[in-house]
């Protein structure tokens, strides 16, 4: 089964295309981080607009570089939310149509259930079941996962994102937005145990996240380095090392209670926060020692992509689902309200 996928939930434009028997043919990325920087985030009539003229050239790039047409899809797949309404919309209204103009069936994807199935991309996809750690610019959740459409929330953020705390924190060390992965650059330069943040709830029990805190101590500190005019560039990376020394320590222990809780030896991490590198080192190195596997997908797909959604498309249309013929889109859409199906097919990288 040949599934094109349609990412536009924010701010990237991702086409996908997925075979239940070849594996992934073919995707194409436009991030429109530039259009929005200038903002210190993301505009959301600018990101419909952008969608709107990105779209349609990616789907046909797509398809031509994997030397398909569009009357061999055979289904399409779009991200109906959670996210950004208008943004949501252009997919939609694209998958919809194309799929009624091609007489094919269309489904509506959960970006977070692609996310969260998207180290089935990788050569050696995990088994069920596994806990989920999910850390984008939007959500911070742990889930346990006992097969597709089976997902129950562990914990989660109370209030900022982990990728909106680095954001935040990037701003307020001057970089532009979104600035996790600029941080984590700058982290690298910085020295340990220069700047001590908190670790946000880790003093007590149970599973949810709380990132405000941790963003405020970051602001308090540059605002008094800035007074007392000791703000250089290493003041800033050795802020920067501190805080994400702080963020991935969260995290990890979080992880790690998951893991003790559920019993289960497989964590997955995924999501833009998952790209980061300092996060896989350390819970590589937990998973090791609590003699779990930890299974991330490679890094293009731990941020927006169009390959996950077209995968979550295939697996979901392979077992009979579809969506009626009408544009709808689901900018609130809780996880756990997924319909579970069996397992047909698996990742093939
Ligand atoms: O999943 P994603 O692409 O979009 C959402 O669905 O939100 O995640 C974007 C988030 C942003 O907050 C971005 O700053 C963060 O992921 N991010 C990183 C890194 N790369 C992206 N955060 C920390 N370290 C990175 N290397
Ligand atoms: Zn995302």
């Amino acid at each position: 089964m040949l599934v094109l996928g349609i990412e536009t939930s924010c701010d990237e434009t991702g086409i996908g295309l997925y075979d239940s028997a070849r594996g992934l043919l073919g995707e194409a990325l436009y991030s429109q981080t530039a259009l929005h920087a200038e903002y210190g985030g993301v505009v959301p009539e600018l990101a419909s607009r952008d969608h709107i003229r990105k779209t349609l050239p990616l789907i046909r790039q797509v398809l031509a570089e994997s030397g398909q047409r569009l009357r061999d899809l055979d289904g399409i797949a779009y991200t109906s939310g959670p996210g950004l309404m208008g943004a949501l919309l252009v997919g939609a209204a694209i998958g919809r149509s194309l799929a009624l103009a091609l007489d094919r069936p269309a489904i509506a994807v959960h970006h977070m259930e692609g996310h969260l199935l998207a180290p089935m991309l990788e050569p050696d996809p995990p088994d069920f079941p596994f806990v989920a750690l999910l850390v984008s610019g939007g959500h911070t959740q742990l889930v346990a996962v006992t097969g597709i459409g089976r997902y129950r929330l562990l914990g989660e953020s109370l209030d900022d994102a982990a990728g909106e705390a680095f954001d935040k924190s990037a701003l307020l060390l001057g970089l532009d937005y979104p600035g996790g992965a600029a941080l984590a650059r700058l982290a690298e330069q910085g020295r340990p145990g220069r700047f001590r943040f908190p670790r946000p709830m880790l003093d007590r029990p149970g599973l949810d996240f709380s990132f405000s805190g941790l963003k405020t101590a970051v602001l308090q500190v540059v605002e008094t380095q800035r007074r007392a005019g000791t703000l250089d560039q290493q003041q800033r990376a050795d802020i920067a090392r501190g805080f994400e020394e702080a963020l991935v320590e969260t995290l990890r222990e979080k992880c790690e209670r998951a893991l003790a809780e559920t019993g289960y030896h497989r964590l997955v991490i995924a999501g833009g926060v998952s790209a980061n590198l300092r996060l896989r080192a350390e819970l590589t190195a937990m998973a090791e020692r609590r003699s779990a596997r930890l299974h991330a997908p490679r890094l293009r797909f731990c941020t927006d992509n169009g390959a996950m959604i077209a995968l979550v498309g295939a697996l979901r249309l392979a077992a009979g689902e579809c969506t009626p013929a009408t544009i709808e889109t689901q900018p609130r859409w809780p996880l756990e309200q997924l319909t579970p199906i069996p397992l047909l097919i698996h990742g093939v990288g």
